[in-house]
């Protein structure tokens, strides 16, 4: 079996973490690379985050730094789901022989897309500020990768305002240049990723599974878990895990053509993406897959499968 080419773009924290680790575990992925920016937390620590991440896989994955800021909007960090460190405040350990690369993010994934024409997936998991500056350098690129799977908006309601989810929010004029960049692009929006969460039970489970990536998972969740048993949910979403499952479990997932359009201008829906999907007045293009349901008993089983497996 050919296994799908994969690039990912995180701002690692928490459920990042738990993305990168899925991408290893899956054996139908080849996860080429990782780039970081900046969002749950500061650049410096995505990038360590991110290392430490690789670290528990065992694999030396190449780690690329981005953008130490929005494009324009001012940075708000989500410290309360994420911890001061970004990773809960569990500190993993960076292994020795890691080789810090210095070649910015947008110019190594253009050079990783260049290589494999048509084929890689660019799974972004956070502010779209590194795929934004990447597209606008890189005019072609967008065409040269074999797809987008983004993490980010909302048909419905949003989560760091009432309108905007926080990738989106982040940076909206990054998101308005790839959501009309002419990308081949799947929308995992808070519509979609909402409907999956590991309960404390299943974060108990992880813990006590004897694998050093679950023991992470299940400490490293436990700063989100207590934010959102503030609103009343027992229960994290793993967000940024289900563009990377789709890529290799396609059929737990189903969505719909839309336009998309993300506002930039608003004051109080700034970093709302707007979708034709609810009403008459229709877009006049279908620029994204908008992700509508997953199968969450199979996307849990399998996640918390995988992510154990890991030795
Ligand atoms: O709104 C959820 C998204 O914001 C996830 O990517 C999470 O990691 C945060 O970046
Ligand atoms: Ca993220």
């Amino acid at each position: 079996m050919k296994k799908i080419p994969v690039w990912m773009d995180c701002d690692t924290g928490t459920d990042d973490a738990i993305a990168i680790l899925l991408a290893h575990a899956l054996e139908e992925l080849d996860l080429l690379a990782i780039s970081t920016v900046c969002g749950n937390t500061s650049q410096e620590n995505a990038f360590r985050n991110t290392h430490g991440v690789v670290g528990l896989t065992g694999v030396d994955y190449p780690v690329f730094r981005g953008a130490e800021k929005p494009l324009l909007q001012k940075l708000e960090f989500a410290t309360a789901f994420h911890g001061e460190n970004g990773l809960g405040n569990v500190e993993l350990p960076i292994p020795e022989q890691t080789v810090f690369r210095a070649e910015k993010a947008w110019d190594a994934l253009y050079a990783c897309a260049a290589a494999h024409p048509h084929e890689l997936r660019l799974v972004a998991t956070a502010p779209l500020t590194n795929v934004a500056t990447a597209f606008v350098k890189y005019p072609e690129l967008p065409h040269l990768l074999h797809s987008l799977c983004l993490m980010g908006g909302s048909a419905g309601p949003g989560n760091i305002t009432p309108a905007a989810e926080f990738n989106i929010y982040i940076d909206p004029q990054a998101a308005e240049i790839v959501f009309h960049s002419g990308v081949k692009l799947v929308m995992f929006g808070l519509d979609v990723t909402l409907q999956e969460k590991l309960v404390e039970d299943d974060l108990d489970e992880l813990g006590a599974s004897g694998s050093k990536a679950g023991e992470f998972a299940g400490a490293c969740l436990r700063c989100a878990l207590e934010g959102m048993k503030r609103y009343g949910i027992n229960g994290v979403s793993m967000h940024d895990s289900c563009p990377v499952m789709y890529l290799a479990h396609p059929e737990l997932f189903d969505g719909e053509e839309a336009g998309v359009v993300v506002e930039t201008r608003g004051s109080i829906t700034n970093g709302k993406t707007v979708t034709d999907l609810y009403s008459d007045k229709q877009f006049p293009f279908k620029n994204a897959l908008v992700m509508l349901k997953v199968d969450a008993e199979a996307f849990i089983r399998i996640l918390k499968k995988r992510i154990v497996s890991i030795e």
